[in-house]
């Protein structure tokens, strides 16, 4: 069985929004998880924010476009269209550390379409997939760091052979893969609870962040991981963190090179690796 029950969570304020299951993967397209559009700030049709963001949304797509056309890496950009306030509009893409550029290129082609019917008129939008997270604002959103809103997503199937173990084992390892992702944006972390399980976890922010900025992302949605699960996520507008007990990511992604060191005045020390972690 495939499903399991999802729900948004806001940190700031009490909105629980159910959605009754997950949604199942058709073989080509995006998985869509959901979206967010505060309503408040809505924009007149034809007006000059509407065609703003109509540019800032091809600049976006052509950017993933273009790195998966040089099968460059891409996977994040940010773009502005308009020269000033309140009608310029701000955006930005991330996608998941291990999807490829082509993926990645038809998640935000998707989300590109998709944003705009699922959120009509407004100014502020986000959409999250498995594959990529794309936003805009009519103010910047830029090396700003958003906890708010958050999606919960739960994996309510399966049985876990030792729970306290899992327990153990899930704290230490995703304590591990945020520190490491501070660093580098994105991380894979795993380690065996039982002979016979084992827990994947990953990690991401959006590289416009600090190091800092990324730690304080992942460590306010940590502490509200369904831990009793054999799996879950958080999605926020800049960091995602995900577990299971089944490989889900493509562990076959060769690393890329490593990034500039991050000080140990930004950072606390990274604790050392252990048998399983790797990252990119
Ligand atoms: C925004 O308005 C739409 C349509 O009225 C509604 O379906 C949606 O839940 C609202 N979103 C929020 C965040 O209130
Ligand atoms: C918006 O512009 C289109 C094309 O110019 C026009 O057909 C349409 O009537 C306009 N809509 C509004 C609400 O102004
Ligand atoms: C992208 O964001 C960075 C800050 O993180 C900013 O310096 C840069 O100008 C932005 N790029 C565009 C195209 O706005
Ligand atoms: C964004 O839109 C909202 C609602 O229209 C407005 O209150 C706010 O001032 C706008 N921000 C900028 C930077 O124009
Ligand atoms: C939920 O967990 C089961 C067992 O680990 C796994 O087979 C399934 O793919 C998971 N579902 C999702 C949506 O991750
Ligand atoms: C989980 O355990 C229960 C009770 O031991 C059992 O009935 C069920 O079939 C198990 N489910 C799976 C997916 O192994
Ligand atoms: C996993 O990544 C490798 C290396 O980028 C790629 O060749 C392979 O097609 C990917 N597999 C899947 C299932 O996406």
């Amino acid at each position: 069985m495939k499903s399991c029950f999802a729900f948004s969570v806001s940190l700031s304020f009490l909105l629980l929004i159910l959605l009754s299951v997950y949604p199942q993967r058709s073989e080509s397209a995006p998985l869509y998880l959901w979206h967010y559009c505060p309503n408040a700030t809505l924009f007149a049709i034809n007006s000059t924010y509407q065609s703003n963001l109509n540019a800032l949304l091809s600049s976006l797509s052509s950017s993933a476009a273009a790195a998966a056309a040089t099968n460059n890496a891409g996977g994040f950009a940010n773009a502005t269209a308009g020269q000033n306030p309140p009608d310029k509009a701000y955006g930005l893409f991330l996608c998941r550390g291990d999807v490829s550029a082509t993926t990645c290129s038809d998640c935000v082609t998707t989300g590109k379409k998709d944003i705009l019917q699922r959120c009509p008129n407004q100014r502020v939008s986000a959409i999250w997939y498995e594959e990529c997270l794309l936003r805009y604002s009519n103010q910047s959103i830029f090396s700003v760091v958003e906890e708010v809103p958050a999606l919960l997503l739960r994996n309510i199937t399966g049985n876990i052979t030792d729970p306290a173990k899992l327990v153990q084992v899930f704290g230490n390892t995703i304590k591990d893969v945020a520190w490491r992702a501070s660093g580098k944006t994105f991380a894979i972390a795993t380690a065996d609870v039982t002979t016979l399980e084992r827990l994947y976890t990953m990690a991401q922010c959006t590289p416009d962040l600090t190091p800092w900025d990324c730690n304080t992302c992942l460590r306010s949605v940590i502490p509200l991981l369904p831990e009793g699960h054999v799996g879950g996520m958080m999605c926020t507008p800049s960091c995602i963190v995900r577990f299971a007990l089944h490989l889900f990511y493509n562990a076959s992604v060769v690393p890329g090179p490593l990034p500039p060191p991050v000080t140990s005045a930004e950072l606390a020390p990274v604790p050392p690796p252990h048998e399983g972690i790797w990252e990119m």
